[in-house]
């Protein structure tokens, strides 16, 4: 989710903010707009693209004057990034402007009733939503903007970090926090506020950051007022001395994007969930599977095409929908799938998995399925990208933009998408009980949980990252649903450490591989409670009689591996359908710290981009 900025106090805003947009390029984005109240009326252009798109465009088309505005980057999650989704957005009045970062699930329910009164909507977005709720609180309570959105937060489910100024009240900026970050900038009576402190830590070393449910009222020449949203207690503002500098605050402290998109899967996870997984109903809601129902339960099969990465998800999603809701599918490298004169026939579905939603194999593979009849639903990260406007239909994964080269939070999120999609199959064809369906979605709920506390190994796994990095060929080894996890966990190593390293099915050792195998050789074995256990102990104890190193991934309070093995890193236990997003962690954790010691580019590795666009 990306960027908002915002200004009030006795400097021009619109080059603090257009500057601080800038600043949060990083962060990646579709499309960028300003507001800004040049004392007499609010001034607003927003446009598709980058900030130099709209730096170009607003200095033809406003004024810029003015000591008050809010600026925002869209990363888009409701609503295709064109001019008119962008960000900033008025209420129906034109009083009052908002922008916003984060989900808000129950737009939908709350603009069938806004609509209901009489609302009218310009945009797709669920941000246009929430301006006309406040609009509609303040004018029908007949009260002051920051309670308006007080009331309003109350009613919306979801993940929010909104500035919102009424023009007929130029004197303050109401912001408020939940899921999404903001951070407020304490000058000599001057307010900044911003996703994180790179906009203004040039003017201000002062900050606060609020925590979830907590609102501000930012008023000139009046002290900062922080209160709770659900019961408007008021709320000691702790102002924090920032002492970080303008690069670590992008990397969020971390010093790679590549650590902090690791750190960040849990939030990730939970974004995917948003609005999808209701466990309280025992539902899962997805519309791209809801309007196609009838397609997918007529389907004979299903066939995923991907790449890189996306193709590893896709092999887990082969067992997933498998094993839940019994549908045959096959998993194809779409490079591979888009030469070989494939049989398609107008019964199959393709799953077409992508992050950037750009990848030219991808792409191309899906164009030629739908040539033949196929029905194509996209899986992507990046709302409006080119597969996801080829496919049919689609659900994106909210991890939010991925800037490191390799792929980390994109692969947990797609898991996640596809768990759900299986699921969500697996109900409707009545191959789950309902009881195994609500224990699924239940367990599901505990994953980002579950991810935080393997994260926990982290400073472990440094250990084992020194002891083996100077290796020069490694072994992954999984089964079942972890053995496409083996296959990303060598992938990860190669791309951003330069070190061979080979994923294999745990029982493949004896067919060739174990002749690899001496004291020179790290094995990272996959070994998790569930899914033919003895059998993986059997194959680390065949490696150990050839004096292989082994580091195991294993089920906390594992004993056994824990005997034969090096090293054994621990994961929490869950459903054997869902440990590769537990798995996934200590190898992504692993090729980070080996990448790191070896001192490689890890955010950008060597002859590698983050979106292949090209054959
Ligand atoms: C994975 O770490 C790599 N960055 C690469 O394999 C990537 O997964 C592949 O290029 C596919 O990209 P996409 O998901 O954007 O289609
Ligand atoms: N959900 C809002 C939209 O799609 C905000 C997205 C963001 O965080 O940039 O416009």
């Amino acid at each position: 989710m990306c960027g908002i900025v915002g200004y009030i106090g006795h400097r021009e805003a619109y080059p603090i903010i257009i500057k601080g947009l800038q600043r949060l390029e990083y962060r990646g984005y579709d499309s960028a707009g300003i507001a800004l109240y040049d004392g007499e009326s609010i001034k607003l252009s927003k446009t598709k693209g980058k900030v130099a798109d709209l730096k170009e465009k607003l200095e033809n088309e406003i004024s810029t004057t003015g000591t008050l505005g809010i600026g925002h980057t869209r990363w888009a999650t409701h609503g295709v990034p064109n001019d008119v989704n962008s960000h900033p957005h008025y209420s129906n009045s034109g009083d009052l402007v908002i922008i916003h970062n984060g989900i808000i699930e129950n737009y939908d329910s709350l603009k069938k009733e806004l609509i209901n009164r009489g609302y009218t909507f310009k945009s797709d977005t669920d941000t246009e939503v929430l301006i006309n709720l406040i609009e509609d609180v303040k004018k029908n309570e007949n009260i002051k903007l920051g309670k308006a959105v007080q009331i309003a937060l109350n009613q919306v489910v979801g993940a929010y970090a909104i500035a919102v100024f009424d023009k007929n009240k130029p004197n303050e900026i109401v912001v408020a926090k939940l899921g999404s970050p903001l951070a407020i900038g304490i000058g000599d009576d001057e307010y900044f506020i911003a996703s994180d402190a790179s906009p203004f830590i040039e003017y201000t070393k002062n900050a606060i950051y609020l925590e979830d449910e907590e609102m501000a009222i930012l008023r000139r020449g009046k002290d900062i007022k922080i209160r709770k949203i659900k019961n408007d207690a008021l709320v000691d503002p702790y102002v924090q001395e920032l002492q970080l500098n303008l690069e670590q605050i992008e990397k969020g402290g971390y010093d790679h994007f590549m650590l902090k998109e690791i750190y960040e899967q849990p939030s990730a996870i939970l974004d995917t969930f948003r609005g999808r997984l209701l466990s309280n109903e025992a539902i899962i809601k997805m519309a791209g599977i809801e309007d196609n129902m009838k397609r997918f339960l007529a389907a004979d099969r299903i066939i995923i095409v991907a790449c890189g990465t996306s193709w590893h998800a896709g092999l887990v999603a082969e067992y997933i929908f498998e094993d839940l809701a019994r549908i045959p599918v096959e998993v194809e490298y779409a490079s591979e799938f888009r030469y070989r004169n494939p049989v398609i026939t107008e019964k199959d579905i393709v799953i077409a998995i992508s992050q950037s939603g750009e990848t030219a194999d991808t792409l191309a593979a899906i164009k030629l399925a739908k040539s033949k009849g196929a029905f194509v639903f996209g899986v992507c990260n990046v709302v409006g990208s080119s597969i996801a406007r080829e496919s049919n239909a689609g659900a994106y994964t909210h991890a939010g933009p991925e800037i490191g080269v390799a792929s980390t939070k994109a692969f947990t999120t797609q898991i996640t998408v596809l768990t759900l999609m299986a699921l969500r199959l697996a109900r409707a064809k009545g191959t789950m009980s309902s009881s195994e369906f609500r224990h699924h979605l239940i367990e599901l709920e505990t994953i980002p949980g579950k991810v935080e506390e393997a994260l926990q190994s982290d400073a472990y796994v440094k250990t084992v990252a020194d002891i083996y990095k100077d290796a020069t060929n490694f072994l992954y080894l999984g089964r079942g649903f972890n053995f496409p996890v083996a296959l990303e966990g060598a992938l990860k190593l190669k791309e951003i450490s330069y070190i061979h390293a080979e994923g294999y099915p745990a029982a493949e050792m004896k067919h060739g591989p174990i002749a690899l195998i001496d004291e020179q050789m790290p094995i990272v074995v996959i070994a998790t409670k569930k899914g033919h256990y003895e059998k993986v102990v059997s194959n680390i104890q065949e490696i150990k009689s050839r004096k292989g190193k082994i580091i195991g991934i294993v089920t906390k309070g594992d004993v056994s591996v824990k005997e034969l093995a090096d090293h054994v890193i621990e994961v929490p236990e869950t459903l054997e359908s869902l440990t590769p997003l537990l798995t996934t962690i200590p190898l992504q954790l692993l090729s980070y710290h080996i990448a790191v010691m070896l001192d490689k580019n890890v955010d950008q590795p060597r002859n590698l981009a983050k979106s292949v666009t090209v054959e």
